[in-house]
Order: structure tokens, then sequence, then C-alpha cells
């Protein structure tokens, strides 16, 4: 059996690569997100808010169950929030705790115990984070999720590092998957254009048909899992994976 925990299942690119997994008869699914979306006989559904801490380190143990005979067990953080899209000195203060909580806080805490409570598991374990082309470049408006997204690709390079010296079975990846049409997008394109001066090209990528569909990107994330070997990177971009 594989089992797969991904956050963020209730839409966008989590749903569809939970959906996609689910094909396989051979393959489990562990969702975790406030909102639950898919019913299906290998699917269970944790409800959690990832912005709640305490209610995340409260509920560990029912994220990550005791899984029989385990022949890949995979850790997807995928459940990201972009935010408030605002200029630094006019932004909400608790912008940044709540960014830095869903999207660098959840996963550091979820890697952690994930290693922890399938270290005796001898099949191979990977952890994918869900990162961004805006963890490498500067985007106006969106300091907190830029900020955050370099968090989890140093994260991910610095776990992957220390498994490396352990000689242990478990990879790590931080996959940008490029501009999915998702909710996120659609949040984006509500942005005031005075914080945030992409506005205008993010809104013709969507009217020009320029979107990536969460379908398309499950089936390059589902080649990834299922070929996670070729792959040698920590760090890369959807267009490595043909
Ligand atoms: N779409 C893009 O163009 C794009 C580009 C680069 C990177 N990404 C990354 O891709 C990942 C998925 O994004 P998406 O576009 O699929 O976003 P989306 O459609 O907005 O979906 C986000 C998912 O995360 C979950 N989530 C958000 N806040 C949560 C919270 N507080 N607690 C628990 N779950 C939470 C949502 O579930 P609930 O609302 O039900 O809780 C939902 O299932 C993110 O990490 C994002 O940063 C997306």
């Amino acid at each position: 059996m594989n089992y797969y925990i991904i956050t963020g299942t209730s839409k966008g690119i989590g749903k569809a690569l939970a959906e996609a997994l689910l094909q396989n008869d051979q393959n489990y699914v562990y969702g975790v997100s406030r909102n639950c979306s898919i019913t299906h006989p290998r699917y269970h559904h944790q409800p959690l808010n990832l912005s709640d801490i305490v209610a995340l380190e409260n509920n560990l143990h029912k994220v990550f169950p005791v899984l029989k005979d385990a022949e890949k067990i995979v850790l997807v953080n995928n459940a990201g929030v972009v935010g408030e899209v605002a200029y630094m000195g006019s932004q909400l203060t608790h912008n940044f705790a709540y960014v830095f909580d869903v999207n660098v806080m959840a996963p550091a805490i979820l890697t952690n115990t994930f290693l922890s409570a399938y270290h005796s598991e001898a099949c191979p374990k990977i952890i994918l984070n869900i990162s961004s082309g805006a963890g490498k470049r500067p985007v106006d408006g969106w300091a907190a999720y830029c900020a955050s997204k370099a968090a989890l690709d140093m994260l991910s390079l610095t776990v992957q590092e220390e498994q490396k010296l352990l000689n242990s079975n478990v990879r790590v990846f931080s996959l940008s998957p490029g501009v999915v049409d998702t909710a996120m997008q659609e949040h984006l394109r509500q942005a005031d254009a005075t914080q945030f001066s992409e506005a205008k090209r993010f809104q013709e990528l969507k009217n020009t048909g320029q979107l990536l569909s969460p379908e398309a990107i499950a089936t390059k994330i589902t080649k990834l899992l299922d070929h996670y070997e070729e792959f040698l990177e920590v760090v890369f971009r959807i267009d490595a994976i043909e």
C-alpha cells in the first residue's frame, strides 16, 4: 500500500492531486484542510485549521495514523495562503503570523512529526513541499508570501541535507507548480493594483487562457512521486517533470 498525507485537499492543486492518486487502488489518501470535498473509500479526511498551531499540535496523532504494510509513505505540504496583498507599511499586523503559520510553521511541524512517526518504516518516504516562484523573486504586495516560500525552500534543503547525512530512506522536494487556475489566483486577481504592480499581468494570464489546470499539475506531481529516484534536485520547478 502507498500512503499519502496531503494538506489542502478541499480544492485546487491538493484536491486534484488526491483525486489523481485515488485512481490507483494501491493508494490511500489522508487529507487535511478545514473543508472536505472528497468522498472515496480510500480517502480519510482530518478537518484542521493549519493557522491554529495549538490545534495542529493537539491533533498530530490524527494526521499520522499507524499504517499497515506500507510500501511508500508521502507527506505533501500543499496547503498555502497568499494572505493580504498589500505593501509593507500598510498591512494588517496579524497577516505575517497567519501566512507563516500556514506556509511554514505547519509544514515544519508536520515534517518533524512525519519523520519521527514513521522513523522505523523501512519503505521509501517522501516529503513534497509545494513552494512557489515567489520564494525566489520579490513580488511587490506579497512580502509575507515570498518570505514564507523562501523559508519553505530552505527548510526542505536543510531536512534533505540531514537525511542524507543520516543515510536514510527519505527524499525531500520543494516544487514550484507554476501559475495554476485555482482560488488562490482568483484572490490575486481581486487585489488592489496600487498594492500589486503585476495585477494586470495576472488578469491577462487568466483572460488569455495561460493558467495551468490543477489536473495537469496533479498528473505531473504523481509522475514525480512515482519516479522520485530520477529527480536529484531538492528545489525545482514543475517544468522539470515531463
Ligand atoms: N495557484 C497557483 O498559481 C500557485 C502558484 C505557486 C504556488 N502555489 C502553491 O500551491 C499550493 C496550493 O495552492 P492552490 O492554488 O491549490 O490554492 P487554493 O485553491 O486556494 O487551495 C488551498 C488549499 O489549502 C487549504 N488551506 C488554506 N488555508 C488553510 C488553513 N488555514 N488550514 C487548512 N487548510 C488550509 C485550503 O483548504 P480549506 O480552505 O478547506 O482549509 C485548500 O484546500 C499552495 O501552497 C500555493 O502557495 C500555487
